[in-house]
C-alpha cells in the first residue's frame, strides 16, 4: 500500500508545508502560478488584498532569520491575516516549555497557520502531526532537512528569468551537506524537469553520497559551473558543523569562491543566485553578487508572492 504525502489531505490539497520532496509536478506549478498573480499586489498602492482576513498566522522562529521571517509577516500581512511573531527569547520556551506545548496554548489562542523555523530536522513534522485538523503548518527552515519556501521561491526566481526549468543545467556550489535550502532546491528541481543538477564542493561539504538524489557531484568549481545556466551559491553553515571540514574560509574561497573570472565559464546569461546571508570574500566576490548576473535581491522580493501564495493556498484547503 503508497503511503499518503502527510502534506496532501485525500484530495491532493495542500494541508501543510514540510518539504519539497515528493509534491507533485501539479501543486509545484500551482504555487508558482499563484504566486505570479500576488506579485503585483507589491506593486499597488493599496499592498492587500483580503483572501486570509479573519485568520490568525503565528511566526514561531526558533533559529534567527532575516528573510524568510520578515517576508513571512509581510506576506500574511499583505493577504489582510492577524499575523503575531512569538519573541522566542522572552517565551516560556525559555523557562523550558516544550515546543508541543507551547503550540497546543498558542492554539488556545485560535491560530489558523504556524511558520515554523527550528534547528531540530523534524520539528514541523512533529507539529503537523499534532495540530488540530483546520491548523495549517509551514515549514520555514528546519535543521539541515528542508526549507521548501526557500525552494519554491528558487524556483520561481529561475522561471522568471529562464522561463522554463526543463532542460536547465543549474550548479549548486558550496556546503551543501549541511544545506536545507540545496535539499529543497535539488527535490523541487527534478521534479520539474532541470536538464542536470550538479553540487559542487569540496569532498567534505559535497559528498558523493549526494548522488542517489539524481545529481551530479563535482569536486571542482571549474567542473561545477561550466557552461551552467543557474548558479546557486551556499554559505558555510559553520554552526551546523561538527569539526573542522575546511582549511579555512580563505582557501575555500581559492576554490569555491564565485569571482568574475570563474563565472565566465559558466553560459553567458547565466544567473547567480544565493538565498542569503551571503558572506562576501568566502563563497562568493562582491564584484558577482553585485553584479549584473547576480538576482539575489530579486530572490528576496519574490519571496513574499511565493509565500503569499502557500500561505492564501493553505487556507483555503481542509483536512
Ligand atoms: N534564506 C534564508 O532562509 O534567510 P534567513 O535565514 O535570513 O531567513
Amino acid at each position: 500500500m503508497t503511503q499518503r504525502n502527510p502534506q496532501l489531505n485525500a484530495r491532493g490539497e495542500l494541508l501543510h508545508l514540510l518539504t519539497t520532496e515528493g509534491l507533485p509536478r501539479e501543486m509545484l506549478t500551482h504555487i508558482l502560478d499563484t504566486a505570479t498573480q500576488f506579485v503585483s499586489v507589491s506593486d499597488r498602492e493599496v499592498k492587500k488584498v483580503p483572501l486570509l482576513r479573519g485568520k490568525s498566522v503565528f511566526n514561531l522562529f526558533f533559529e534567527n532569520s532575516t528573510r524568510t521571517r520578515t517576508t513571512f509577516d509581510i506576506a500574511a500581512t499583505r493577504l489582510s491575516a492577524d499575523v503575531y511573531t512569538l519573541d522566542i527569547a522572552r517565551s516560556s520556551t525559555v523557562k523550558g516549555e516544550s515546543l508541543l506545548d507551547t503550540v497546543a496554548n498558542l492554539s488556545a489562542m485560535a491560530a489558523d497557520i504556524f511558520v515554523v523555523r527550528h534547528s531540530e530536522s523534524g520539528a514541523p513534522y512533529l507539529l503537523a502531526q499534532h495540530v488540530a485538523p483546520h491548523v495549517h503548518v509551514v515549514n520555514a527552515g528546519d535543521g539541515r532537512h528542508a526549507h521548501p519556501t526557500q525552494g519554491l521561491l528558487d524556483m520561481y526566481t529561475i522561471r522568471h528569468y529562464k522561463k522554463d526549468i526543463r532542460g536547465l543545467t543549474v550548479a549548486i556550489v558550496g556546503d551543501v551537506l549541511h544545506s536545507r535550502v540545496a535539499r529543497s532546491d535539488i527535490h523541487a528541481l527534478t521534479t520539474l524537469g532541470a536538464g542536470q543538477v550538479r553540487v559542487v564542493g569540496p569532498r567534505t561539504l559535497a559528498p558523493g553520497d549526494l548522488a542517489p538524489m539524481g545529481v551530479r557531484v563535482c569536486h571542482t568549481l571549474e567542473e561545477g559551473i561550466r557552461d551552467a545556466d543557474v548558479i546557486i551559491m551556499l554559505r558555510l553553515q559553520n554552526e551546523r558543523m561538527s569539526g573542522a571540514l575546511l582549511p579555512s574560509s580563505q582557501e575555500f574561497f581559492k576554490s569555491f569562491g564565485l569571482t568574475p573570472e570563474k563565472l565566465r565559464l559558466a553560459r553567458p546569461d547565466a544567473i547567480v543566485m544565493h538565498p542569503g546571508p551571503i558572506n562576501r570574500g568566502v563563497e562568493i566576490d562582491s564584484q558577482v553578487a553585485d553584479g549584473g548576473q547576480s538576482v539575489i535581491l530579486p530572490q528576496v522580493t519574490f519571496g513574499i508572492a511565493v509565500r503569499m501564495a502557500v500561505l492564501s493556498i493553505l487556507a483555503g484547503s481542509e483536512a
